[in-house]
């Protein structure tokens, strides 16, 4: 199995894909002591697997709450709480098991504690492991929205194991797929097309083990290329600047990000189309894929000036310009940040709830 190595500018680290619940010979090493950060109900599934496999002077377990509500300051707090009191120095080790609220919020602690020790995560989801655990964007949320503190910090390495998935709800699974769907639209025709006609059922991990891969592969690459967000990296957001109103709309309780990012993708496929960038039987190649992996979920806008304004509230729109990442065939994207407005709400009234009612 491949270790894909990271060479970002402010660091280089493996991203392993291998069996490492099930490996007797897979180690993580800490130079003084470690502390493993998780919740309560991945703890319960895979802490006593995880335990045995650290070697540290001393390990610790801090247990946060479950959940995107939680990933706040109060749990960094508890986080630091636990790493001070359990007096972990300079060179000891923090370790996310867990989702992506963990590996952000690890990212986040470490990357503050003492100015900056090095951690490691273990992504539990198909979201973390293809997206949120490689690339060292850390932040946490607070009342004025999500994401919005946080910090750079790279990963001194990342376990990726399919086997963890196997216990992940079909839901999460599918909200991972959608992260999937927007790299490869993004960057890899060829990946586009072997989803598309795989017959397999894309909730097994074996299944969905090489698109993984090509997804972390291509994050990988984006990543050394701008690890600060100032140019490509934006692609990631393909579908994002749609789904963060979305899911600002429903409190963050109807949608999983996922569902919304793949809504989201929709959305801005519609644009695409207007602005002649994508061919209508491309957007429908797109729209078939995501409703075959359960992503078709529908958001009527039912206030297209509100949602039209929303976009400025993003913190990725700059001096009261908007700038969306819009899919340029199937495996090439462009940012486009000169769209005239009656062209977006043409957009937002296409997916409007009069327009769906009809
Ligand atoms: N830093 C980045 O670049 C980046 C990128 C994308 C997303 N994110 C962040 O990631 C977060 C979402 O991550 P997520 O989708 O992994 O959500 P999550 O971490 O909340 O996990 C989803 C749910 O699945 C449970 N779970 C985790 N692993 C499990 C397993 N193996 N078996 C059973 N249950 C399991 C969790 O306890 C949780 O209830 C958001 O906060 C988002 O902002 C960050
Ligand atoms: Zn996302």
């Amino acid at each position: 199995m491949p270790t894909l190595t990271i060479t970002a500018p402010s660091a280089t680290y493996p991203v392993i894909i291998e069996d490492f619940l099930h490996n007797d010979r897979a180690f993580i090493t800490a130079k003084s002591k470690a502390l493993v950060v998780s919740n309560p109900k991945i703890a319960g599934l895979y802490l006593h697997k995880i335990l045995p496999k650290i070697r540290a002077q001393e390990v610790f377990v801090c247990i946060v709450p479950d959940g995107e509500e939680h990933k706040n300051m109060q749990s960094i707090e508890q986080i630091l709480q636990c790493a001070f009191a359990n007096r972990l120095d300079r060179k000891s080790l923090m370790i996310a098991l867990g989702g992506g609220v963990i590996s952000d919020m690890v990212g986040f602690a470490s990357g503050i504690f003492e100015r900056e020790i090095s951690y490691v995560s273990i992504p539990t989801t198909l979201l973390a492991q293809v997206d949120a655990s490689v690339g060292g964007k850390c932040g946490i949320n607070n009342a004025y929205g999500k994401n919005l503190v946080g910090l750079f910090h790279q990963p001194s390495a990342v376990y990726i194991d399919k086997e963890f998935l196997r216990t992940l709800p079909a839901r999460e699974i599918r909200a991972g797929l959608a992260e999937v769907v927007k790299v490869l639209v993004c960057f890899d025709k060829l990946g586009f097309e072997a989803l598309e006609s795989s017959q397999d059922d894309m909730l097994d991990p074996s299944v969905l083990l090489p698109f993984i891969q090509k997804s972390i592969a291509i994050k990988a690459r984006v990543v050394e290329q701008d690890e600060r967000e100032s140019g490509i990296r934006a692609a990631l957001n393909y579908g994002h600047t749609f789904a963060h109103i979305i899911e600002m709309q429903t409190h963050y309780k109807r949608f999983l990000h996922g569902q919304a990012v793949a809504i989201g993708m929709t959305m801005a496929n519609d644009l695409a189309l207007r602005l002649g960038l994508l061919q209508e039987t491309q957007a429908k190649r797109i729209e078939r894929v995501l409703r075959r992996l359960g992503l078709d979920e529908a958001y009527p806008i039912s206030d297209i000036e509100a949602f039209y304004q929303a976009f400025f509230l993003d913190k990725k729109s700059h001096n009261n310009t908007l700038c969306f990442v819009l899919p340029k065939g199937i495996g090439d994207f462009t940012l486009r940040d000169d769209i005239p407005k009656d062209q977006i709400l043409a957009t937002l009234a296409h997916f409007s709830l009069e327009s769906m009612r009809i």
